[in-house]
């Protein structure tokens, strides 16, 4: 397997392929890497013929710098759970800070018509400047023909679809569905942080979010934010911070249903000192 460390090593790379009339998938990633990840990458591998993974905690998403410090980095594992898919067609890019930001680790400030103030933009301040920041740099480094994203993240998702619609970036962006523990729990990276009991906890989220969805049939958002907030009440191993009842597109909380529109619910909640996210359709 090519493990690239280097921007030019990549962009080379690619560009050669890129000649060969070869197709080059792109899923970026932030390492300790679990089989949400690999269905990203399995994903790019059937619609592509290479894939390239990039690996890369970035400094300016992150906005706490605790959390930042204790994201696991697991890179040989990483290289390990990707060649179970494939040694031939997927290739890793694991720069360092420097080669991606120099001596100027700082976001750029970018406006995605609203997209960026929904939700966790307005949690995590300048957290959508870090990503737009660090995706835009790796679209130009990397060049692929399609890049993938998970649903897990859907405010990122639709944040890069715009992104790439404003700067028009060559890329087509494709949406890949939550995947999950068999008891619910949304994958993610940070789940191996959490404490015995919080892990047994946090299936909780995923339970109320499909519960909600099946209230959302009949009752209104108000009523069933109210009612999500009232679950979670009862359970003290997990401390919401949101329940929002959005437009799919938009991100904005919905006050009047509308059968012309999708929409989802999203949740925040600290499990411990650990940050979940999920998120659910609802019609
Ligand atoms: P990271 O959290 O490592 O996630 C990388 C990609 O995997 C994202 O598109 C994310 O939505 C997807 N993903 C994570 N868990 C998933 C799950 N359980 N099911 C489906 N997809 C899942 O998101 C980031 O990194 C960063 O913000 C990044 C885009 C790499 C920019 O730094």
């Amino acid at each position: 397997m090519k493990i690239f460390h280097n921007k030019s090593e990549v962009s080379d790379y690619v560009q050669h392929l890129k000649a060969n009339d070869d197709t080059v998938g792109f899923v970026p990633t932030m390492g300790a890497l679990h089989q949400g990840h690999l269905a990203l990458v399995k994903k790019g591998l059937k619609d592509n013929n290479f894939v390239v993974v990039s690996i890369f905690v970035n400094p300016t998403q992150f906005d706490n710098s605790e959390d930042l410090i204790k994201y696991p980095r697991t890179l040989d594992a990483d290289v390990a759970l990707l060649k179970t898919v494939s040694e031939t067609q997927i290739a890793v890019y694991a720069p360092t800070v420097e080669d991606i930001y120099g001596d100027n680790v700082q976001s750029e400030s970018f406006k995605f018509d609203g997209l960026e103030k929904e939700m966790e933009g307005a949690f995590r301040a300048g957290h959508f400047d870090g990503v737009g920041t660090i995706v835009k740099r790796l679209f130009e480094i990397v060049t692929p023909n399609r890049a993938y994203f998970g649903e897990k993240d859907f405010q990122q998702l639709q944040i890069i679809k715009k992104l790439v619609e404003l700067y028009h970036i060559d890329v087509e962006v494709i949406g890949c569905p939550i995947h999950r523990d068999p008891d619910g729990l949304a994958m993610s990276s940070r789940n191996t942080r959490l404490t015995k009991e919080h892990r047994e906890a946090a299936p909780f989220i995923y339970k109320t979010l499909k519960s909600a969805k099946i209230k959302f049939g009949t009752k209104s958002a108000k009523y069933v934010t109210e009612w999500v907030e009232r679950q979670f009440e009862k359970e003290p191993l997990l401390e919401l911070e949101y329940i929002i009842i959005a437009d799919t597109s938009t991100l904005k909380p919905v006050k009047r249903k509308s059968n012309k529109k999708t929409y989802r619910a999203f949740i925040a909640a600290y499990a411990g000192d650990i940050r979940l996210i999920d998120n659910i359709a609802l019609n």
